[in-house]
């Protein structure tokens, strides 16, 4: 098993080199991946910091090479890095596209995100690895590697959607920061966080899915007893596109000042739909009631009931019979 474990290791690191030397060194790779990491405003201590790549767009250009190196189809395969089709025909899963290596905490390279340069409805605009013995995408946040030294230091981390916002987040100044990468978010991956901080800011996409995934990643960061606070970007803007559009220091002024706690990302939420209706602003208070119910610590549950209590108007007295009343019912 270990020795199976490093020989994928050795393979990935050595499809993330000859990634790299294609962007960087081949026509192809420099007219396509570079210019278009170029468009994207990807300096080259960046492409660099990521390992970014190209993968050309040949059937077995990494095969061709990989075998040349002594790699057996068997470790590519198992790697994630070949396909082999039932007519005996095997040719590489990354093809024409910008590759995003995936490192795990160490460093070392576990998987690949790999992009499409143009748009193109008949392929999906990111293709990943598959689940190989190395990778398990639950378990993985894309750019901990990279971002866990200023975690610790910021002692916050944020977590955005996608590998583009990490990096042009990261190219900003603003290094704290992890993607969970199209896989909604799951405990593992919390727990990855919990490592080098108790404090969280979600930085999802502001549009309908990003506000949904976060509303669903809240409950879980509460449940490993984290501390969370959220942001949604304007509509129609990512981390990625917004921090291009207003740079690094107005970006971390808007984190300042329009970052909430739970309490107040839901209540906004659940006020802007209920208006003067009682029984939506009863069904608001529940709801931020049982996100409270989901905390593990007593006393921070009951500091945080006066603060619904205050948010909604209401008792302090109802909002914690509310919370018992939920507690009793999960029991
Ligand atoms: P850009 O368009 O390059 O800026 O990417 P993005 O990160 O803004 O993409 P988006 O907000 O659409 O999606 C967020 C993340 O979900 C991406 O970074 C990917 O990790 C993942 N994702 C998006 N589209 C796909 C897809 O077609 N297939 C898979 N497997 N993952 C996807
Ligand atoms: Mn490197
Ligand atoms: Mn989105
Ligand atoms: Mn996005
Ligand atoms: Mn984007």
């Amino acid at each position: 098993r270990q020795n199976e474990r490093e020989s994928l290791l050795i393979v990935l690191n050595f499809a993330k080199t000859f990634f790299q030397e294609t962007l960087l060194q081949t026509d192809e790779g420099k007219s396509i991946g570079l210019s278009y990491f170029r468009e994207r405003g990807f300096t080259n201590p960046t492409i660099e910091a990521f390992d970014l790549g190209y993968s050309l767009d040949q059937w077995d250009a990494l095969l061709q090479e990989g075998s040349r190196r002594g790699y057996s189809r068997d470790l590519l395969e198992k790697a994630g890095l070949i396909l082999s089709k039932e007519n005996n025909k095997t040719f590489d899963r990354f093809r024409g596209r910008v590759m995003f290596p995936i490192h795990n905490v160490s460093g070392r390279v576990i998987a690949f995100g790999a992009r499409i340069l143009k748009a193109d409805k008949t392929q999906p605009k990111y293709l990943n690895s598959p689940e190989t013995t190395v990778y398990h995408k639950s378990q993985v946040l894309y750019g901990i590697f990279q971002a866990k030294q200023a975690i610790r230091q910021e002692d916050v981390c944020y977590l955005t959607e996608g590998y583009t916002d990490v990096i042009s987040l990261h190219q900003a100044g603003i290094k704290n920061v992890v993607a969970s990468s199209g896989t909604s978010l799951t405990t593992e991956q919390i727990r990855l966080i919990a490592r080098f901080t108790p404090n969280v800011t979600i930085l999802y996409d502001g549009d309908a899915a990003g506000i949904k995934a976060a509303l669903r990643g809240l409950d879980m960061v509460l449940e490993e007893g984290l501390n969370l606070r959220l942001l949604l970007l304007p509509d129609g803007e990512d981390p990625d596109s917004y921090v291009h559009k207003v740079g690094a220091d107005a970006f971390k002024l808007y984190i300042r000042n329009h970052s909430k706690d739970f309490i107040d990302f839901k209540a906004s939420q659940w006020l802007a739909e209920a208006g003067d209706n009682p029984l939506k602003r009863a069904e608001g208070i529940s709801d931020v009631c049982a996100s409270i119910t989901r905390i593990p610590d007593p006393l921070k549950r009951q500091t945080l009931s006066q603060r619904v209590a205050q948010v909604f108007h209401v008792s302090e007295q109802s909002v914690i019979s509310e919370i018992n009343r939920l507690l009793r019912q999960q029991q």
